[in-house]
């Protein structure tokens, strides 16, 4: 069959789990082995170009600029879920770039993924629902289902073996609740251990996983009424129980994954002395050493200013709660 020449460019934005996933109950459908509850960020983006090109024989795919063969393989793969509902099998050009560090712990497979699924549904005229681009970006990365969708966001483990069922849903918008992220980067280099694999060697050997996943679902209800009812004292002491749990079953894998290096550990002393003088802050982390300070809006400049005088922190990135992943330029 052939397709006309269709493109399409889409954006979407990291997320930011504050009950998180770690660990899967299927790895080929990448379906999660509990739920998780994130906010989706604006400040960072990725943005992605699809081109649908009958002349092609592979796919050709450029990220951040760079070949890569190994993401080539596992993006062709993603591709080839769009192509199967669209009954094709035209090849692609892919263009997709981030304006902050890929691969260092900011979920940039999150807005990756979730960019790509949009750009492609809308190059491809598959016109999805965002309950099947959520599905369909899971399949990229479990953190990317979540990456659809904007403002406070669900994401939930399902119990079917199809994985129809384990998707994210909105809980409330960014403006509803308009809270500030400060990300203090601590490292530039890529993770050396993929979330992948963690999870894998995570659920493989530690002795704690079972009880890790048990406690997940209390921290997603409790997490749940309390962005329900902006209850920022309770999301922070569950936020922080979530990643500080997550981070112990890591550490009690076999070899121990340990994500964090020494200026991690002074964010986290800097973040507890903040509460300490009452500012309203609580901090997560994900599979890398940057340490996201979740904070209300009106001591947002208070958190830039201690984080920025930590010791070993590089950077620092403020950031609002922002918007779903979208189209932003289309043609046929
Ligand atoms: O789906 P992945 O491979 O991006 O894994 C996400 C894992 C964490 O970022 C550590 C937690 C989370 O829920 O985002």
């Amino acid at each position: 069959m052939t397709t006309p020449i269709r493109h399409a460019t889409a954006t979407a934005q990291p997320n930011i789990a504050l009950v998180k996933y770690w660990g899967k109950r299927d790895d080929a459908l990448n379906l999660p082995a509990a739920g998780s509850l994130s906010i989706t960020l604006d400040a960072l983006h990725t943005r992605t170009h699809v081109r649908f090109d009958d002349t092609l024989t592979a796919d050709d795919i450029a990220l951040n600029g760079r070949h890569d063969a190994t993401q080539s393989r596992k993006l062709g793969a993603f591709l080839d879920l769009f192509r199967a509902r669209a009954g094709i099998t035209t090849r692609a050009h892919i263009e997709s770039g981030n304006d902050f560090p890929t691969g260092a712990g900011l979920a940039s497979s999150a807005s990756g993924f979730a960019a790509l699924a949009i750009a492609v549904d809308h190059a491809l005229g598959l016109n999805l629902d965002q309950r099947e681009l959520s599905i369909l970006a899971r399949r990229g990365s479990g953190s990317a289902a979540r990456s659809i969708f904007g403002g406070f966001v669900e994401m939930a483990a399902g119990t079917r073996d199809d994985g129809e069922d384990a998707f994210a849903t909105p809980l409330l918008e960014a403006a509803a609740w308009p809270l500030e992220v400060v990300i203090a980067i601590t490292a530039r280099e890529k993770k050396t251990v993929s979330s992948r694999a963690g999870m894998d060697r995570t659920r493989q050997t530690s002795p704690y996983y079972r009880d890790w996943i048990a406690a997940v679902p209390a921290d997603l209800a409790a997490a749940r009424a309390a962005v329900r009812s902006r209850d920022f004292e309770s999301l922070a002491r569950t936020g922080e129980a979530s990643c500080l749990a997550m981070h112990a079953v890591m550490l009690s894998a076999r070899p121990g994954l340990i994500y964090w290096n020494a200026a991690t550990v002074g964010c986290i002393q800097c973040i507890r002395e903040l509460q300490r003088g009452g500012t309203g802050v609580f901090f997560t982390i994900d599979a890398g050493p940057q340490v996201k300070a979740v904070c209300l809006p009106d001591h947002a400049a208070r958190v830039v200013e201690a984080l920025r005088g930590v010791a070993g922190v590089e950077d620092v990135l403020p950031s609002g709660l922002g918007a779903g992943a979208r189209v932003v330029e289309a043609d046929a």
